[in-house]
């Protein structure tokens, strides 16, 4: 019997132990001051919205501002791009006429053909180039679209010598970089990362920015959004990039060839926390991909594998404000985690993408924390998470929130597009 006894407990100790969260994830339907959540209204009246200045009080700090100014300038129109397949254009985003002022340069590529109908898009295959581009889309046909955040610069993405290289600080991880300034030595340097032929194969759109337009990341910026509006103190690098994807979405919703109620944001790692936190706060997005997004993203700040809030917060303190530095020893005392800013998106599909050997941004938790995201989404008439257990690699889960976790290491690939777009013609038609 003792044996017995000591056996169950210390398979117990071991279920434990190899839990990847420290604690219970905090319930989104429950207010701060302990009410419970008992209608579809309260959530979106109350609750939602206390949540939203948590995320900015504890975490990231303030939005910025929506501009009371954005202009837009197309730049540059080829017709002809990937061999005729799309058209390719480069649109300035400015919100002041201070020349200091940051500004956004967003690649927008449309497909030439004509828009598909959901089923032709289900059919469809990545890479195979196989589609008939018999007949010309009509010049106000509406696609669906992808937009992703970049690391580098918009020239990164593609093999083309017309696309322009970013302007101001770009990071030493830019390849040729000389003193974070940009040259031709790093065009097409990111190209394996995208997808972005296939994309339009499989009849979406794709938007792109860099990140440094918004805010350099770097925690001694001396430009960006942060610095311009004077609100180092109180904004993380974070929400700025966040911010910056709301301003992608203002043109966006503006272009007579982009259906407004089909976008789909994604970002890698640090830009994959950032999509999430722009899938949270702008109801204008329709689905949101945050890949690898790991602590301060998708994975729990409670979480016992990986990253922790006191490693993130001491090696990239500019992504978050000072209060969230506070946390670093104790997390449990959150009164949130990443779960409620998921649920925030409700009922907005969410794809959480994983890879195998990407420890540091805890696989495990991830799933955790859309579990504990999922009655939300019930709550708002939707299916939430249709898994009750971590999948197999390779298994995608398409349901409203969906997840899935390939084998590899920490990085996006074209293997992570084709996930992407068969989810996206699930979740978004
Ligand atoms: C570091 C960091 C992660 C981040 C990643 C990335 O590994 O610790 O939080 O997601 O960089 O952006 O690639």
């Amino acid at each position: 019997l003792l044996c017995w006894l000591v056996l169950l407990g210390s398979c117990c100790f071991a279920a434990e132990t190899n839990s990847p969260i420290s604690a219970p994830l905090p319930n989104p339907l429950t207010m701060r001051n302990g009410t419970p959540v008992t209608s579809k209204e309260q959530w979106f009246h109350d609750r939602r919205p206390e949540l939203k200045s948590m995320f900015q009080f504890f975490m990231y700090g303030s939005m910025p501002p929506n501009p009371g100014q954005t202009n837009f300038v197309v730049e540059r129109v080829y017709k002809n791009f990937f061999d005729g397949k799309a058209t390719k254009k480069e649109v300035t985003i400015s919100f002041s006429s201070d020349t200091n002022s940051p500004k956004i340069t967003l690649l927008v590529i449309t497909p030439n053909h004509p828009p598909k109908k959901a089923s032709q898009r289900l059919s469809g295959n990545i890479g195979t180039g196989s589609e008939q581009l018999i007949a010309r889309a009509p010049h106000d046909a509406r696609y669906p679209i992808f937009l992703g955040i970049n690391f580098n610069g918009n020239d990164t993405l593609l093999t083309d010598t017309t696309t322009a290289l970013p302007n101001g600080w770009v990071s030493k991880n830019r390849r040729g970089s000389v003193n974070h300034e940009a040259n031709e030595k790093g065009r097409g340097s990111q190209v394996d990362m995208w997808a972005i032929e296939q994309t339009i194969d499989r009849g979406y759109a794709f938007a792109s920015f860099y990140c440094g337009d918004v805010e350099p990341d770097d925690p001694n910026a001396t430009t960006g959004i942060r610095t311009w509006l004077n609100l180092k103190n109180e904004t993380g690098a974070l929400a700025a990039w966040a911010w910056g994807v709301s301003r992608a979405v203002d043109y966006l919703v503006t272009d007579r060839n982009i259906d407004p109620k089909r976008i789909a944001v994604v970002g890698h790692s640090r830009l994959g926390k950032a999509a999430l936190l722009a899938g949270a706060f702008d109801d204008r997005i329709a689905l949101t991909i945050p890949l690898q997004a790991g602590c301060g993203g998708s994975a729990p700040s409670r979480g016992t594998i990986g990253e922790s809030v006191k490693a993130i917060t001491k090696e990239f303190p500019h992504w978050f404000n000072d209060e969230f530095k506070k946390y670093a020893d104790q997390p449990e005392a959150l009164p949130f985690d990443q779960n409620c800013l998921v649920a925030m998106c409700a009922p907005r599909p969410v794809l959480f993408a994983a890879a195998a050997e990407d420890t540091w941004a805890n696989p495990a938790g991830q799933f955790e924390v859309l579990r504990a995201a999922s009655p939300v989404f019930f709550f708002t008439g939707g299916e939430g998470l249709a898994a009750k257990q971590m999948p197999e690699t390779n298994h995608l889960i398409s349901s409203q929130l969906g997840y899935y976790i390939r084998p590899g290491k920490h990085s996006m690939t074209k293997d992570d597009w084709k996930f992407f777009l068969d989810y996206a013609d699930k979740q978004m038609r």
